[in-house]
């Protein structure tokens, strides 16, 4: 029997969830996305999980990537949603109005756990880094595997600025840039990223990285820089995934 879980990718901008077949990781449902409210309060977006719950009539485990540092259940930033999230229980918010059970992690960092246990990271050894690409910039890092979590990368001082003010993909909206010039300042990013980390592998996630063909020529690392294989549903799969093993580790 297939063992499905539902997996909900809260982003800054839209809000997704899919049943996800946590033994293959693959998503056997339609997508089913809603534009994030604004201002993005933990109660206009606990009303949209309940829908996202509701649509699915689900009555699960739910595992679920917000984009934010997680730490035991609490979230401890906010930069593209409501400055309110801080320091509120996350897991407890979404399983409030639901009454699901919910597990919730960083958004990058449950992307990066799928692509590492299905996608372009499996089997991978070193430094692996997952940057997702969209209206922030997140990162996950793995060493021979092992998650460290709440990395943040796309916070990183930089350019007068911080990094994904320079080049997540909300900016290259809001500039109006083409993927090439966009691409460009991507790179200076990423040869910051490689001075600092010397990673072995660049997986780029996000909605940006179905783009990576229009860019992928003004990268000049040398890091292997690829595109999720999951594309942009690695957040979805990952959460979903986590979910299942945090409920099996709990009941043993
Ligand atoms: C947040 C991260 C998140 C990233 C992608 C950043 O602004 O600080 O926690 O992973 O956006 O959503």
């Amino acid at each position: 029997m297939q063992d499905l879980v539902l997996g909900i990718d809260v982003g800054a901008t839209g809000m997704k969830g899919g049943l996800v077949d946590v033994e293959n990781g693959e998503m056997v449902s339609e997508r089913f996305k809603i534009l994030t409210p604004r201002p993005a309060t933990p109660a206009k977006m606990a009303a949209v999980i309940a829908e996202i719950v509701n649509h699915f009539n689900y009555t699960g485990i739910v595992g679920c990537g917000f984009p934010s540092i997680i730490k035991n259940n609490v979230a401890y930033s906010a930069a593209n949603i409501d400055q309110s999230w801080i320091g509120t229980n996350v897991t407890e918010t979404f399983s409030g109005i639901t009454n699901c059970e919910m597990v919730v992690c960083n958004d990058a960092d449950v992307a990066g756990m799928a692509e590492m246990r299905f996608g372009r990271g499996k089997n991978e050894k070193g430094l692996v880094m997952i940057i997702t690409i969209g209206t922030g910039l997140g990162s996950a890092l793995f060493i021979d595997g092992k998650l460290i979590p709440n990395t943040e990368l796309g916070h990183l001082k930089f350019k007068d600025s911080i990094a994904e003010k320079y080049c997540a993909g909300s900016t290259r909206k809001k500039l109006d840039l083409s993927y090439e010039e966009w691409g460009a300042r991507f790179n200076e990013y990423l040869i910051h990223i490689e001075h600092l980390f010397s990673p072995d592998l660049i997986i780029l996630g996000g909605g940006t990285s179905k783009k990576f063909d229009l860019f992928s020529d003004r990268i000049t690392i040398k890091a292997l820089v690829e595109p999720a294989m999951m594309r942009n549903n690695a957040g979805i799969i990952g959460a979903a995934v986590l979910a299942k093993k945090q409920n099996k580790e709990a009941l043993m």
